[in-house]
């Protein structure tokens, strides 16, 4: 499942009758969710950078969540943005943490769409008004989605629309948007993602049990490590049963770059993986720690169903 960060930008939420409900639908429908409203988080306008870079690399897909204002996001998103998109972060020669990531806008507009039109008061259609917001992912290298919208979204009592009807809009805003984010989720290139996530996580315990590998390996793998060339499911089970007499459970292992090509008859994926670890002190590495990077190349294919089959794993020392 691919975990989602929501970045809401409603600058105050208690004040809010439609991105609340669609707020709320997110938190209780995605099983892996980051939603982080900033009314809450920063009422003095004041971000902690680090904490949302953090939060944005853990992303497989960004959501913006806004009421539209002024024919763009509401001040306090613009200031999330102008903080957060920082030099060799989102743009500049090491700036690639954001790159393809998917990214949504999702927001709720005030005025009628018939206003949206070179004949309506508001003379352009939305779309045109995301120029900024599209040119920056483009530049950040996000996947830039069409925009999640919805018109007559304000409710001033009395004067602009029913509660009901805006809050029923607002339900069914939110099932559009968790349709695009469960398309999203199952992309080839997002559910590799999620499998090499996986992989690493289970790297990290280094359990004695191999089978939850090896029902993801093809009979005859090719495996070249640093420690030598190993074939099918017991190469790889020799292979295991050595790193975990040499690498103490609980290391870490971070995957710092991913990039998935479509091969046509498979997928090829470049990894940049660092690992923290201890070692045993019988080992040959006599118990040092360990901080190391490696380059890696997997091929795989991936059948209708959406299994994933390694069929060639290559790891080469930085
Ligand atoms: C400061 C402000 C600016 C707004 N600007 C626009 C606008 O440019 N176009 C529009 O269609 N609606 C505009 N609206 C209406 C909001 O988009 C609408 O109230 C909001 O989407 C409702 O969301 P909420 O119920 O979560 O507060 C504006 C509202 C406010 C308060």
């Amino acid at each position: 499942m691919s975990h989602v960060v929501v970045i809401s930008g409603h600058p105050d939420l208690e004040q809010s009758f439609t991105n609340t409900v669609i707020l709320d639908q997110l938190a209780s429908r995605l099983d892996s969710v980051d939603i982080r409203r900033l009314d809450t988080l920063y009422p003095d306008y004041k971000i902690d950078v680090a904490a949302e870079q953090a939060a944005l690399i853990k992303a497989d897909i960004i959501v913006l969540q806004y009421p539209f204002y002024w024919y763009t996001m509401p001040g306090l998103l613009k200031k999330w943005m102008d903080d957060v998109m920082t030099f060799n972060f989102a743009y500049g020669p090491e700036g690639d943490k954001l790159k393809d990531k998917e990214l949504i806008a999702s927001f709720t507009v005030g005025g009628p769409q018939d206003a949206y039109d070179p004949l309506g008061y508001n003379h352009f259609p939305i779309e045109q008004f995301m120029y900024p917001i599209q040119q920056t992912a483009y530049l950040a290298g996000l996947k830039y989605n069409k925009p999640v919208y919805t018109h007559q979204m304000v409710y001033i009592p009395g004067v602009y629309n029913k509660l009901e009807d805006v809050q029923a809009r607002a339900r069914d805003h939110g099932n559009r948007l968790l349709s695009l984010i469960h398309t999203l989720s199952n992309s080839p290139e997002n559910r590799i993602k999620s499998f090499v996530a996986n992989w690493f996580s289970a790297m990290d315990k280094l359990e004695e049990d191999t089978s939850s590998y090896t029902t993801a390996l093809a009979e005859d793998l090719n495996m070249v490590m640093p420690e030598g060339t190993f074939t099918g499911h017991s190469g790889f089970r020799d292979w295991y049963a050595g790193a975990r007499k040499v690498f103490k459970p609980d290391c870490v292992h971070t995957i710092e770059q991913i990039d998935i090509k479509n091969e046509g008859s498979g997928y090829h994926v470049e990894l940049r993986i660092r690992l923290i670890a201890d070692t045993f002190e019988d080992s040959h590495l006599n118990g040092q720690s360990l901080n190391l990077l490696v380059n890696e190349v997997w091929k795989l294919s991936m059948s209708d169903n959406g299994q994933i089959t390694i069929h060639d794993y290559l790891v080469t020392p930085v």
